[in-house]
């Protein structure tokens, strides 16, 4: 019989875990037992990660925090590497050069290692880029208060610090999505936890997955004004474009991760750090948007994805749209650690097979 071919593997069920249930129909997030809207906002990164963690290592702390924090300080010293040929690549290829430099390995070290990895090789080529010498880790501060702080070179407001915490915690686990598919591949072959982190950061810097951000602002900035999203929208489409934050593979509604985001960047502005008027402006293009995906794709229920307010959260965090992806990657990061040890625990190598469809030898014609 001949094998079916499941275009993008679309209706394939790789894996059963308890990290996270991704249910597209209801537009619902569950990461370990406790819905989205109990995580986001309300627990900083470093206890997310315990949580997804929990039961694949031996021994862990009940408090992360300490041991991430050591593990920042640890890793620093591999910005040291960061040469002027790395500087000339985007932030996510000098990042996971770094990144690569680091020994393989299954156990929480490598684990607190990987997870320090994208927050401080990121702070450190970003500041490179611009000028600026790297800032050491503070051993002592929560994960993303010392993220902003590494970036910027001074401390943010605790109100900075909850959003990027609500931006981490909300990105951190995903079902089977292709970055934590690539890692899951990687680990099932017993390479190790930085092979599958690797693999996790080439998978998560295309647009189509987590590098659509960037583009995001490049578009609000083209757009300019209300008035002038429809027509620029419509002259996207039809040069065959596909409108960046929007659209999902499991998602048939709203992102849940979407409004969390956007709440995020509501509260932040009380605080006065969105740009006057961003948010509200980019409301605008998303129902421009949203009415002109329903008109043009009336079978195929296209929605705001995670990506449309990362780019207004991050922005109004002072990121630069060039390193994101390299934020997306320091949150999704403990969701591929925990992946790989699911997969490692319970899983088989994973090894599909393809259907040959080319010329055969003569001999076999
Ligand atoms: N803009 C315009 N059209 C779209 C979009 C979009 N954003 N997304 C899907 N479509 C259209 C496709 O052109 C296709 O139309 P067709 O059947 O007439 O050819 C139809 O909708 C189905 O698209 P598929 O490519 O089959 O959908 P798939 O599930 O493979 O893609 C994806 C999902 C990659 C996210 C897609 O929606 C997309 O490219 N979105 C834009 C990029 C983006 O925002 N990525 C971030 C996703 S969230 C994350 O990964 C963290």
């Amino acid at each position: 019989m001949t094998p079916h071919v499941s275009d993008g593997l679309e209706d394939v069920v790789a894996a059963e875990t308890v990290l996270s249930e991704v249910d597209g129909q209801a537009g619902r997030l569950i990461i370990r037992g406790r819905s989205l809207d109990e995580l986001a906002g309300r627990i900083r990164y470093e206890d997310v990660a315990r949580l997804l963690w929990d039961g694949f290592f031996e021994g862990l702390p009940n408090d992360l925090g300490p041991a991430l924090g050591a593990a920042r300080a640890e890793v620093f010293a591999e910005v040291a590497a960061l040469d002027t040929g790395l500087l000339d690549r985007s932030p996510i290829e000098a990042m996971r050069a770094l990144a690569a430099r680091l020994a393989d390995g299954d156990d929480p070290a490598v684990a607190l290692r990987l997870t320090a990895a994208p927050a401080v090789f990121t702070a450190a080529v970003v500041r490179a880029q611009a000028g600026e010498a790297p800032v050491r880790p503070d051993p002592g501060s929560s994960h993303a208060a010392d993220i902003l702080r590494m970036i910027r070179g001074r401390a943010a407001s605790a109100a900075e610090v909850d959003a990027l915490d609500t931006y981490l915690v909300t990105v951190s686990d995903h079902g089977l999505n292709a970055s934590t598919f690539a890692a899951r591949v990687i680990a099932s072959t017993r390479a190790g936890l930085t092979s599958a982190v690797l693999g996790g950061i080439s998978a998560l810097k295309g647009p189509l997955h987590g590098g659509a951000p960037g583009p995001i602002i490049d578009m609000l900035d083209a757009i300019g004004r209300p008035e002038n999203a429809r027509a620029w929208i419509e002259a996207a489409l039809d040069r065959g474009d596909r409108l960046m934050g929007f659209g999902h593979r499991v998602y048939r509604v709203r992102d849940p991760r979407a409004d969390a985001l956007k709440k995020a960047v509501r509260r932040l502005g009380e605080g006065s750090n969105v740009l006057p008027g961003r948010l509200a402006f980019a409301e605008a293009v998303e129902q421009a948007a949203l009415a002109i995906l329903r008109e043009r794709k009336p079978n195929r229920p296209l929605d705001t994805n995670v990506e449309f307010y990362t780019a207004l959260l991050l922005e109004a965090l002072a990121f630069p749209p060039s390193a994101f992806t390299c934020v997306f990657a320091m949150g999704r990061v403990s969701g591929w650690i925990a992946h790989a040890r699911e997969q490692l625990a319970g899983g088989r190598l994973i090894r599909p097979q393809s259907r040959y469809v080319g010329p055969m030898p003569r001999e076999a014609a």
